[in-house]
């Protein structure tokens, strides 16, 4: 393990704590500000010219990739990428396990995604059982976990709420697939963290998010309530997380007319307090509406920006430089 930060490898939400949440947040509004400017750009870039990072994706993506790309070479970093796996060595026969111990003889991160569940922590076991083990940094495996969408998310909601005491006290919806969404799976789990939130999940019936993220929730002290109705709820929220039917992930689906239910367009806006923001993990089925995309309530776009300044602060800890972006690098 990393005696710095604490932090080496990432893998599921559970394991992140209140104080580095925030801490996160605070480097992540360090690292924006510094990159307006081109002599801070300049600096960010002079941080991490040493490190190499592995992007090892071999289940689509284009903003997770995109921002951790971004995200490393914002530090300086050098990077490297398999993202399609017939022309890696796999097809030779080669096991998962030697071609992440493979990509740790020349990176210094592995960062993965996966269409499969569990490979990335599988990835961190190995790591942590070889003389020279690097950090892996799961983006995104099968339905379980998302982490860094999370930390994004967290991100943009704590922005979202400055003036108004950031994400304590608020009340957040999230809405759709929530059996086989694992970007609100991650982000529940976190909430844990965050003082008197109400949660409301919205799902269509056969959707629901799965009873070990309420039994999570519930043991931590979460208040949280589900429904099948946006009705019953939209009036109180501060926050609303839609998600897209997650059909690559197979099993039986209610049928089309009934996901409409669950769609935002410029109709459901009115139905929000005045100062309630929608958000949405990307890509976007037809429960989004490009009718509201500048609605000033909306947040998405930002989310795609923010997830590119956590994963550098991300990284930042990971690889001990966070101590210097905070005293002010000059
Ligand atoms: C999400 C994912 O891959 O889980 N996308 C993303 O990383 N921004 C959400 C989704 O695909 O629905």
């Amino acid at each position: 393990m990393n005696a710095g930060s604490g932090l080496f490898h990432v893998i599921d939400t559970r394991q992140f704590e209140r104080p580095m949440l925030d801490r996160l947040c605070r480097l992540a509004t360090r690292v924006r500000t510094l990159a307006k400017s081109r002599q801070g750009a300049r600096q960010l870039r002079r941080l991490a010219p040493d490190r190499r990072a592995m992007l090892y994706f071999t289940q689509p993506s284009t903003r997770t990739f995109l921002s951790f790309n971004s995200a490393c070479h914002i530090l300086g970093m050098q990077t490297s990428e398999i993202r399609n796996p017939s022309i890696s060595s796999e097809v030779k026969g080669e096991t998962f396990e030697d071609s992440i111990r493979t990509f740790s003889s020349y990176a210094d991160a592995i960062i993965m995604r996966t269409p499969e569940g569990g490979k990335a922590a599988r990835a961190a076991e190995l790591m942590d059982s070889i003389p020279r083990p690097v950090p892996v940094i799961n983006a995104g495996s099968g339905p379980d976990q998302h982490p860094t969408q999370a930390l994004l998310d967290i991100y943009t909601l704590e922005r979202s709420f400055e003036k108004r005491g950031g994400i304590d006290g608020k009340t957040i919806a999230m809405m759709g697939d929530l059996r086989r969404g694992r970007t609100v799976r991650s982000l529940s789990y976190l909430m844990k963290n965050y003082r008197d939130v109400r949660l409301w999940f919205v799902a269509p019936p056969g959707l629901e998010i799965k009873q070990d993220v309420l039994d999570h929730l519930d043991s931590h002290g979460v208040a949280c309530e589900s429904t099948s109705r946006l009705d019953d709820v939209a009036g109180e929220l501060d926050a609303l997380y839609v998600t897209r039917l997650q059909s690559e992930y197979g099993e039986e689906e209610p049928g089309a007319v009934e996901y409409a239910s669950y769609a935002i367009g410029l109709e459901q806006m009115d139905k929000f307090p005045p100062g309630a923001i929608i958000m949405h993990p990307l890509p976007r089925g037809p429960e989004l509406s490009p009718a509201i995309d500048n609605d000033p309530r909306v947040m998405y776009w930002r989310q795609e920006r923010n997830g590119m300044w956590i994963r550098v602060a991300l990284l930042a800890l990971i690889f001990n430089l966070a101590n210097e972006l905070e005293a002010g690098i000059s």
